[in-house]
């Protein structure tokens, strides 16, 4: 699927936040429960930590704070916002949606709420959904959101998937703009590439050896990465007339910077041009993607009229490139016109999943599940409860 924004209101992103778990995990530190090292992580993956969400916290709780701060930002309330849609693989359960869980608990009565699942692409086709509905006049103002806890379903005991992936959520308000912020959408999937990602046993297919468990062909999913990240981008930018050299700011899925250096060079965008946060957060799946602007918005390099290019791609196999020109500040940012609000009534089902979260479940414990087994090491210290992070602790995508 592709096409321009040319038909309809102009829509823009005019509020974005993230959050990230506390808990930052090593290479170090995974080296102790799998055959692993920082070298080869780094290496191979240009990895050097991750955040891991606490065995109490679901992709909701992520997901609340930065839906709040995408709210502050655009300068309006969850009651405002008709629309929210949850872009995810890990939702908190299979229902109710998370969506619907976050707007209770924002208070967004309003809005039409569900949860989207296209794998690590999730939120570029969410953004697609937002807008169109926007464009289309369906609705007035989307919440889109893109995380994951993916720790949840990995393998804490397979080290071909266990040193990519971090858990993490964003959020982005969007709403009509005066002035032209989506300029053009291009979405696809490969089903006959899915068994090379997958989580067989997770639904309603019957497998002889179910698993609960992410399987990947990594060597596979890094052949489609690199060639699928370059040509919807290219396909992308000649349908909407737009050269490379015109893009301001790349925003690749964060999988692997070896996959994000290849789709650069090809593409043929200076790398100071390019977004990468993988060496902090990992491979955050649907969060990928706006926890990476949101860094370059912290970083000063996301500014008003800048021409983004964004490219997703993951399980499915499914790809989505966004082109967009940054919009002008939300009303609500720098505290403008904003009134913080907590969460409307109470917030029930999210304190019940709190209290299940906090039973003694193995499967939510990866770091007491395995012992060190060969390479086993003295620890250092205690880790894992330090909040903030090795570095930029104080920055604004580890605010609560
Ligand atoms: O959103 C999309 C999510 N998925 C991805 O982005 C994955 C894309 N794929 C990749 O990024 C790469 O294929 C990997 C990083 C997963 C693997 O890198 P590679 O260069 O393709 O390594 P490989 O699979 O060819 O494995 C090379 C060796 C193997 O050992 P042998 O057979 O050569 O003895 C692996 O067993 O590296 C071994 N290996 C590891 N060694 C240490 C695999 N994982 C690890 C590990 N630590 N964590």
């Amino acid at each position: 699927m592709i096409g321009t924004a040319v038909e309809g209101l102009d829509v823009s992103i005019t509020g974005l936040g993230c959050k990230v778990p506390d808990r930052v995990v090593t290479n170090e530190e995974l080296s102790q429960y799998v055959d692993t090292t920082d070298e080869w992580i780094l290496e191979r993956t240009g990895i050097r930590e991750r955040r891991i969400a606490a065995p109490d916290e679901a992709l909701s709780d992520l997901a609340l704070p930065a839906c709040r701060d995408a709210l502050a930002q655009a300068g309006v309330e969850g009651r405002d916002i008709d629309l929210l849609i949850v872009a995810t693989v890990t939702p908190d359960m299979a229902f109710p949606s998370t969506a619907a869980i976050l707007a209770d608990a924002l208070g967004a009565s309003e809005a039409a709420a569900y949860d989207l699942s296209a794998g690590c692409t999730g939120f570029m086709y969410a953004l697609a959904q937002g807008y169109g509905m926007l464009a289309g006049g369906l609705a007035k103002r989307a919440l889109v959101v893109g995380g994951d806890v993916l720790s949840r379903i990995l393998d804490w005991e397979d080290r071909s998937t266990l040193v990519l992936f971090g858990d993490g959520a964003g959020a982005v308000v969007l709403e009509a703009v005066p002035e032209r912020g989506f300029i053009g959408f291009e979405l696809g999937a490969d089903g006959g590439g899915g068994a090379n990602l997958w989580l067989p046993g997770s639904g309603s297919r019957l497998f002889d050896e179910p698993d609960k468990y992410v399987k990947m062909n990594g060597r596979e999913v890094f052949r489609f990465a690199t060639r699928i990240l370059v040509q919807s981008a290219e396909q992308l930018l000649a349908r909407c007339g737009v050269s490379i050299d015109e893009v301001d700011l790349y925003v690749p899925h964060q999988a692997n910077t070896r996959i994000i250096d290849h789709a650069t060079r090809k593409l043929g965008v200076p790398s100071e041009r390019v977004v990468i946060n993988v060496d902090r957060y990992g491979n955050t799946s649907s969060g990928s993607i706006p926890l990476a602007l949101a860094d370059a918005a912290a970083d000063g390099r996301l500014r008003p009229g800048e021409l983004v290019l964004m490219t997703g791609m993951g399980a499915g196999l499914t790809w989505g490139s966004a082109l967009m020109r940054w919009s002008k500040e939300g009303r609500g940012r720098n505290g403008r016109g904003h009134r913080r609000r907590g969460p409307r009534g109470a917030p029930d089902l999210r304190a019940r999943q709190r209290r299940v979260g906090a039973r003694p479940r193995a499967a939510l414990l990866p770091r007491r599940r395995r012992r060190p087994r060969r390479h086993r090491r003295p620890a250092a210290g205690p880790r894992g409860d330090v909040a903030g992070g090795a570095r930029g602790g104080a920055r604004p995508r580890d605010r609560a």
